[in-house]
């Protein structure tokens, strides 16, 4: 083969990986903006409808009264409350995957307002549609504090603390969080913060390491969820910056990004 040739040959692959590259990004990218979900209104009949749709009834009747194949949801422990709900369609979720293959239905894929409409877990003024496409104006404290009440109160929970993942782009995200208790204490990240991404994965365990810190160390109250919350979102943030799942992420690292924020700087960490 020319030289000539050759050459033109390196380019071409070069293309053809460059551009599969790209599309590879663009695929991930998608799914990054579609876990950005909260919860929906509940709407008990479109619930029913999804129920049918996904073919749930097809082997647990029509009204969950069960069939043959399997049986009657409504005298199922696992019915009475949310978290055993939860906890019984993830553990289900094997076993009927099985018998639908062999029963040859489709495998039923659900959105996030599926999913909400089945467990009829609403928190207030947007649908999961919305949310999935991004479409939300800004959250009011109000509707934060309210969404984690009725949490608290499904889940039987003291505590309940709420991180929220605005994603701009790729590489690029805003974040904030708030916590409310059952004393009525809440407190809600003092600026929604911009951060440049280079991990993502491990943000979520560092923040809840960051809060628990907090409670320990300034107590169950409103002292500890305002600590908890401000070094729960400073640990998240220096965490996303760096690369892998392993959060290595120390007390005075946490501190002076904490100062920086406060004297107006902080935009990038330093490691
Ligand atoms: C192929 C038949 C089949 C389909 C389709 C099916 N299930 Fe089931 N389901 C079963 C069987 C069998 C059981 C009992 C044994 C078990 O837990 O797997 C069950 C159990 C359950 C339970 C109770 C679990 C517990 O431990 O109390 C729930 C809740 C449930 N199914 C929900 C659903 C939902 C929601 C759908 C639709 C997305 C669905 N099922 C679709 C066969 C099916």
């Amino acid at each position: 083969m020319s030289q000539r040739r050759q050459f033109v040959l390196w380019i071409a692959l070069a293309l053809v990986a460059v551009l599969g590259f790209a599309a590879i990004l663009r695929w991930q990218y998608q799914p990054t903006q579609r876990r950005f979900a909260l919860s929906v209104t509940p709407r008990p009949a479109e619930g029913r409808t999804v129920y049918e749709v996904k073919g749930c009834a097809k082997c647990h009747g029509t009204d969950g009264v069960g069939g043959t194949d399997a049986p009657a949801l409504r005298e199922r422990s696992s019915l009475t409350s949310l978290p055993l709900l939860v906890t019984a369609v993830w553990n289900h979720i094997p076993r009927m995957s099985d018998a639908m293959q062999q029963g040859r239905m489709p495998y039923p894929t659900m959105s996030s307002e599926d999913m909400a409409q089945l467990y009829g877990f609403g928190c207030g003024e947007y649908t999961a549609d919305q949310i999935e496409k991004g479409d939300i104006g800004p959250l009011s404290d109000d509707a934060i504090r309210e969404f984690a009440l009725g949490v608290a109160e499904k889940f039987h929970a003291k505590i309940v603390a709420i991180t929220i993942r605005y994603p701009d782009s790729f590489e690029e995200q805003r974040w904030e969080s708030a916590a409310v208790d059952d004393q009525g204490n809440f407190f809600r990240s003092p600026k929604v913060r911009s951060m440049v991404l280079l991990d993502r994965l491990g943000g979520g365990d560092t923040w809840n390491g960051g809060f628990y810190y907090g409670l320990l160390t300034a107590g169950f109250g409103a002292e500890g969820i305002e600590k908890g919350v401000l070094v729960g979102d400073a640990a998240t943030r220096i965490k996303q910056s760096m690369m892998f799942d392993l959060p290595i992420v120390t007390k005075s690292e946490v501190r002076d990004l904490l100062r920086a924020d406060l004297g107006g700087g902080g935009k990038r960490v330093s490691r």
